[in-house]
């Protein structure tokens, strides 16, 4: 347990751990890749050692250290694992890793915790399972434990999927570069496009034509020396924070601001947040910058559907937002969050409730009346480490300590989160 006592201020210049979405896919395209791969600033997230640890069990050598040192297999250079795969508690882990299992003639099982196989993988073996790869998993195809055979070459598809995800889109690219022609690849919305920057940058061609991604099999990678930029969505905790505790200025350095991560800067300038971002400079093909805070008088607002995608990690935080904000803010569309980690609509209302702030839960999201300020409780995490972070930020501006029960769970994405927030 650990409790947040209520703060008057906080300030500080602060800089977060590198980014998990490009961490995960770094590891997995050296690993693909022809030759070394040198990686810095690997994110620090428990989520990116799940991933080494199953490329390491396909025959990958992963030198760990301050600079990341990969010898990469190429496409083909795979073993097949002697034991199950444990992603833990990293979907993003599965969904990737599926794709690059279809492209591979050999056999897998991939499990991981309790969370991770409550999560849907038909999402990766139906399109995946039209390439050619056949799975086998729990509840008709529908949960981990999965079983994959696969198989090289893949059959190109052309797939469109039901719903916005960035590491099913990664899943079918993966494994379009294990076929021997074009795969297309189509968006209801455009989300997070990490992989579709990172590939060009080991060498392959990948084209983007409004929400539609193009890949063409039989495309060697080249190890390449990568360098990744600070995680929005870790940094996201620490805007939030600067913006509901009065008096308070945190600048923040060296931000990845990937078009399909930052949706939630938006809904802070429609909140009336005081918040600056300086664009500095472009780091493999990402924008990278500053953001800078400061307590700020908020209102409500309205989160449609078409915005989920690009801020799908933060929606936690706008419940956070709307509690100290005037007015009424609703989310709408965010069905997907129920998948998450845990049911985030549900872990976020039940929680806020018992801090008695005036919540109401929806099918697809939730409706805040505020302002609503949380008074002072005891509250759990669900051990999903995006709501114990969000109700740690709340507690900083409460009327009373929050305590939040099994708070280690932040390692799974910010390690760091508590020794920062100590130090503001
Ligand atoms: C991620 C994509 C998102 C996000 C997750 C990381 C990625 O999931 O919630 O934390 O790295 O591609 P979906 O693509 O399933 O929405």
């Amino acid at each position: 347990m650990i409790r947040i006592e209520p703060k008057k201020r906080i300030s500080g210049e602060i800089k977060v751990n590198g980014d998990k979405s490009i961490s995960h896919r770094a590891l997995i395209f050296s690993a693909m890749s022809k030759g070394y791969s040198e990686i810095e600033n690997l994110s620090s997230a428990g989520d990116c050692y799940s991933t080494v640890k199953c490329l390491v069990k396909l025959g990958v050598e992963i030198e760990m250290g301050k600079t990341i040192r990969i010898l990469g297999k190429g496409l083909g250079g795979f073993k097949e694992p002697e034991d199950i795969l444990d992603v833990e508690n990293s979907g993003t882990t599965i969904r990737l890793i599926s794709g690059l299992l279809a492209g591979q003639p050999f056999f897998s099982v991939i499990t991981g915790d309790s969370s991770l196989r409550r999560r849907p993988v038909d999402r990766v073996i139906i399109p995946l399972s039209l390439m050619g790869a056949e799975f086998w998993s729990r509840g008709n195809n529908k949960f981990p434990p999965v079983a994959v055979k696969g198989r090289y070459p893949l059959k190109p598809v052309s797939y469109e999927l039901p719903v916005a995800s960035a590491q099913v889109k990664s899943a079918i690219i993966i494994a379009g570069l294990f076929t021997d022609g074009k795969s297309s690849i189509t968006e209801p919305l455009p989300s997070r496009d990490h992989t579709e920057r990172l590939l060009p940058a080991f060498g392959a061609k990948i084209e983007k034509n409004g929400n539609t991604v193009t890949v063409y099999g039989g495309q060697e990678l080249e190890g390449q020396k990568i360098y990744i930029p600070g995680d929005f969505s870790s940094a996201s905790f620490f805007m939030v924070a600067g913006l509901i505790v009065p008096e308070s200025e945190i600048l923040i350095k060296d931000v990845g601001l990937n078009p399909g991560r930052i949706g939630l800067l938006g809904v802070i300038e429609r909140m009336g947040g005081d918040i600056e971002v300086y664009h500095k400079k472009d780091m493999l093909n990402e924008p990278v910058g500053d953001i800078l805070v400061r307590s700020s008088s908020l209102r409500g607002t309205v989160v449609k559907r078409d915005e989920i995608p690009i801020l799908i990690d933060e929606v936690p935080l706008i419940a956070v937002l709307g509690a100290f904000a005037e007015g009424e803010t609703v989310v709408n569309g965010a069905e997907e969050l129920r998948v998450k980690e845990s049911d985030r609509i549900k872990a976020i209302v039940t929680e806020f409730k018992k801090l008695k702030v005036d919540i109401e839960e929806m099918p697809d999201g939730f409706i805040i009346r505020g302002p609503s300020v949380p008074e002072g409780g005891r509250v759990e995490s669900y051990n999903d480490h995006r709501i114990a972070m969000a109700l740690a930020i709340a507690g900083l501006a409460s009327k009373g300590p929050v305590e939040i029960n099994n708070e280690g769970c932040v390692v799974i994405s910010f390690p760091d989160f508590w020794d920062i927030l100590n130090g503001l």
